[in-house]
């Protein structure tokens, strides 16, 4: 069945069928246009087009259809639904179309459907933010080194690093629900592009199907996937995250760092070299950021130039739209898992942030705590930490005489900051790495994680 004909002498050739049909794939906007085409029934009722008996009518039909089997041999998921309806319900389905166009319809589809990947993928994304405070819990005062450009920097906590990504998370869940808003607005009544020919209750509408508000402008709902956009754009920032914090753990739990474990479960072996442990599931989230950046990708340079309103290239909206998704919310529940059981090593972790001189810089500020200026300071250190590699010397093998009898602008107390753990003492700025000001951000954190929940 097709939803027009009356103007073609011909019917469709098999290769254009073949080319343009979609239901392979907005086959899993079903329930969203069933919904849709309830409640546009119930307000074709409201505007006098409909009877009360023909709109129960249809409903019921409506809430009969089976999901497309996979040889249904339709366009579109939209023109399966009327088909099944008109098989349903009979002649009265024909009237289901009153006032109303695909293009409304696949926005209002797409629009409920992204509503629920969105609360989705919000949820997962919670989820492994718990998991990331949980593993923070007992780390407050863990020391790990911090990194610059990949060379170790200066100490601070397990806890503190767990909690960079926590507000990295946070804001992604923000863009999230701010994606959401404009996603939830109701498009129907808008027709083909210039509004529908009968007195529509909009606002009715929009509150039968859970959305804020109706779409201000008819044209705007045909022509625009910016809503689809914005998520895409939020899906791919967190996938970017979400890769970053992939590649960290694998460093980390490398040989050559050595300091995090991941559980077995989210590892795999090697076919052939016996003693592997492979990180394959960050790896795999890695990559599949790849694959949600070129979605995102995809749609812009779709989007990028088409005239208003509706054009038939926006049919490529939807499966970038539904991988992403699909890769997001996998990858959100992939790292949760790989979160909730590594387990830090302390012992090596400890060992990493003592060796390679990443105390030198709480050195240099406690000599310029005493008066020496701060570039004199840096200065003198620098040259501690060259004579330390000459002699094969980490700072711990110093002795505070030996510090002083280096240079006497040393005080042979300073020597206690060889340790990295007293340096971080002294970072208790709103934000800092010092212990105590990470477990009060830890509490804060989950205050704030529970009030979105
Ligand atoms: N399958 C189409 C889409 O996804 C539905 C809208 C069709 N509209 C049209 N004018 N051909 O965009």
């Amino acid at each position: 069945m097709k939803l027009w004909g009356g103007r073609f002498e011909e019917g469709p050739s098999e290769t254009f069928q073949r080319f343009s049909w979609s239901l392979h794939f907005d086959r899993r906007l079903f329930e969203a246009d069933i919904a849709g085409s309830k409640a546009w029934a119930r307000a074709l009722e409201r505007a006098g087009v409909l009877t009360p008996a023909e709109a129960e009518a249809l409903c019921g039909a409506l809430g009969r259809i089976p999901p497309p089997p996979p040889d249904a041999p339709d366009e579109d998921i939209h023109t399966y639904v009327i088909r099944m309806l008109r098989e349903l319900a009979g002649e009265v389905a024909a009237k289901i179309h009153t006032g109303r166009s695909r293009n409304e319809q696949v926005s209002l589809d797409t629009r409920l459907w992204l509503r629920g990947e969105i609360d989705r993928c919000a949820g997962l994304l919670r989820a492994l933010m718990r998991a990331l405070l949980a593993q923070a819990e007992p780390h407050t005062a863990t020391v790990i080194p911090g990194y610059t450009h990949l060379r170790r920097a200066q100490p601070v906590t397990w806890a503190h690093y767990l909690l960079a990504y926590f507000e990295m998370f946070w804001r992604d869940h923000e863009r999230l629900s701010q994606a959401r808003s404009r996603v939830n607005r109701m498009p129907l009544g808008s027709g083909a592009l210039a509004g529908a020919g009968f007195p529509i209750d909009r606002e009715a509408l929009a509150r039968e199907l859970g959305f804020d508000a109706i779409t201000p402008n008819s044209m705007d709902v045909s022509a625009d996937r910016d809503w689809a956009l914005d998520f895409l754009s939020a899906a791919s920032i967190l996938m970017l995250h979400l890769s970053r914090l992939a590649e960290d753990w694998i460093l980390y739990s490398s040989d050559e760092f050595g300091w995090l474990e991941l559980a077995d479960g989210v590892t795999s072996g090697s076919s052939l070299m016996p003693q592997k442990k492979n990180p394959d599931s960050l790896e795999l989230i890695r990559g599949k950021c790849g694959r949600v950046f070129g979605c995102f990708t995809s749609l812009f340079m779709t989007m990028k130039g088409l005239p208003l309103t509706y054009n038939r290239d926006m049919q490529e909206d939807k499966e970038p739209l539904f991988e992403a998704a699909d890769q997001l919310s996998a990858s959100l529940e992939m790292a949760r898992a790989v979160v909730e059981t590594a387990r830090l090593r302390p012992e090596p972790a400890r060992r990493a942030a003592a060796e390679g001189w990443l105390v030198a810089t709480d050195l240099a500020e406690a000599l310029a705590r005493t008066g020496v200026p701060f570039h004199d300071a840096h200065q003198l250190v620098g040259r501690l930490v060259l004579e330390s590699i000459r002699r094969g010397r980490q700072p711990e093998d110093w002795t505070g005489e030996e510090l002083h009898a280096f240079d006497p602008r040393f005080t042979p107390e300073m020597a206690r900051l060889l340790a990295p753990e007293e340096g971080l003492k002294s970072r208790a700025v709103p934000g800092g790495a010092a212990p105590q000001t990470v477990a009060a951000a830890l509490s804060e954190a989950r205050r704030r994680l529970e009030s979105l929940s």
